[in-house]
Order: structure tokens, then C-alpha cells, then sequence
């Protein structure tokens, strides 16, 4: 088995592992720790479309005036960098996460995500991403439109109160009171309700329910997983002429 640190060679036989769900059901945290655990990449496709909707509020804050070119205009200033353990997506050459997390850019992303051009767009980024390493690649269609072939694919689920909770708790660093929680709530079935026609559950999907497990469990889980998939398709595959490789 390969140090966990080792990164594996992935050439044409790529090796995708795609985590979708709903909003805030914790596929970020659980995809970079799953991929920190087997010595692959993160791949945050969240994060280019925050990165669209931040870079057309640059450039025009009325969000009623955007057009899909706008947006994918805006969005030539984004690049998706590779990192220790990740993929950054920057604006303008620079890091900003707390843009892209902010409430003015969480508001808006569902109207940038429902714009065709730009799905196109942020699904040829991520590929190009994954063609030269092994990744673990999270967002809503990841194991449905991006890669349909992907070794393994998890749908994350979560209670929405849960959901908003860990949400707040990261967010706030503190436990949050029942009425910020059920705002919070409000906000992530608004958002789903949003984005409902692209969050999309595989058939093929291993279906995680996480209400009631830690995250660690549940990491575990998806590393056993994506353990398993990666010695049952050993050399033995049909995948690119059998060229298929033991990963970790
Ligand atoms: O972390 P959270 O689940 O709140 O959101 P995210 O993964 O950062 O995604 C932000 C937004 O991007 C979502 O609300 C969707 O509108 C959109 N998205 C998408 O449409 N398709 C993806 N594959 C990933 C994100």
C-alpha cells in the first residue's frame, strides 16, 4: 500500500472519487479529508462557481443585470491553482475565500449555477483538474454530469436543522442559539429548493445519511469505500485497456 502522502500517477485512467448532497452536508470538510487520508487532491467545484458569482459582483453588483457571457466574461479572471492538497480557486491571482463564503456571494451563486455556460465552464475546469491527478471532486452533479464513470460516488445527506448547525458552528466558532438555527436552516432549504435541479443522486451512488454520525465515522467510511473500489479494480478492469491501477 502507498504512503499516504504518495501522490498517485494518474495519466489517462484517471481515478475520480465525486462526493455530492445538498448545501452545507459537509462534502467540502469530509471530500479534503477523505482525499488528505489516501494522498490525493480536493477538488471544490463550490467554490469555482462562488468564484464566478464573486468576480460578476465585481464587476456589476445589480445581480438582476447578469447575463450568462457576463458571468463567463467575469470569470477569465479565476484561476484554479493546484495546492498542497487542493485546488484554489483565485480571483484576480489572489486568495479569497471569505469573498467567495460571503453572504452577498452565497445569495447569488444558484442564479450563476443555473446558467448553463457556466455549468459548462466550471465542468472544464474540474476535468482538466482531475486529468492529471487523482481526486476527490465534491459539488451536486459531480457523479452525474462531470464524471459518470467515477470509481465511487457518495451522496451526502444530512437533517437540514443538523446541517445548519454545524454550519453556524463553523462559521461562529460557538454553539448557536435555536432561533439562529432555524434561520440558518430557512436559508439552506431556500438554497436546496434553488439548486434542486442540479443536485442530482446517482444511481450508481452510495447514499450517506450523516444526521447522526461524527465526521470521522463518516470519513472512515468513504476511505473504506474508496479502499475497497481501488483493490477490486486492480489491474483487472475494463477501464482504459485494463490500465487501471492500484491506488493507495
Ligand atoms: O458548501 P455548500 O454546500 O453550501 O455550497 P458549495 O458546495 O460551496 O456550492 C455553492 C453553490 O454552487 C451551490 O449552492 C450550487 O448553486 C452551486 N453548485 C452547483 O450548482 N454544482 C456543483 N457541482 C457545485 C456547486
Amino acid at each position: 500500500m502507498s504512503p499516504p502522502d504518495q501522490m498517485p500517477e494518474t495519466g489517462p485512467s484517471q481515478f475520480v472519487i465525486a462526493i455530492d448532497g445538498p448545501a452545507a452536508s459537509g462534502k467540502s470538510s469530509t471530500s479534503q479529508w477523505v482525499a488528505q487520508r489516501l494522498g490525493i487532491r480536493h477538488v471544490d467545484s463550490g467554490a469555482l462557481y462562488r468564484a464566478a458569482t464573486a468576480a460578476a459582483l465585481r464587476v456589476e453588483p445589480d445581480a438582476d443585470r447578469w447575463t450568462p457571457e457576463g458571468v463567463l466574461a467575469a470569470a477569465s479572471s479565476i484561476q484554479l491553482v493546484p495546492t498542497d492538497r487542493t485546488f484554489a480557486a483565485l480571483l484576480d491571482g489572489q486568495d479569497c475565500d471569505e469573498e467567495l463564503r460571503s453572504t452577498a456571494v452565497t445569495s447569488q451563486v444558484s442564479r450563476v449555477a443555473r446558467m448553463q455556460p457556466v455549468r459548462e465552464w466550471v465542468n472544464a475546469r474540474v476535468r482538466e483538474a482531475a486529468r492529471e491527478h487523482a481526486v476527490v471532486v465534491d459539488g451536486r452533479d459531480i457523479g452525474t454530469a462531470v464524471f459518470p464513470d467515477a470509481a465511487l460516488k457518495i451522496f451526502l445527506v444530512a437533517d437540514p436543522w443538523e446541517r445548519a448547525k454545524r454550519r453556524l458552528v463553523q462559521r461562529l466558532e460557538r454553539l448557536p442559539s435555536d432561533g439562529e438555527v432555524a434561520e440558518e436552516t430557512e436559508r439552506l432549504v431556500q438554497r436546496d429548493a434553488k439548486d434542486s435541479q442540479q443536485t442530482v443522486q446517482a444511481a450508481d451512488a452510495v447514499l450517506i445519511d450523516s444526521t447522526y454520525l461524527t465526521q470521522a465515522e463518516q470519513v472512515d467510511r468513504i476511505e473504506s469505500l474508496a479502499r475497497a473500489v481501488s483493490r477490486n479494480t486492480d489491474g483487472s478492469s475494463e477501464v482504459d485497456g485494463g490500465g487501471w491501477k492500484r491506488y493507495f
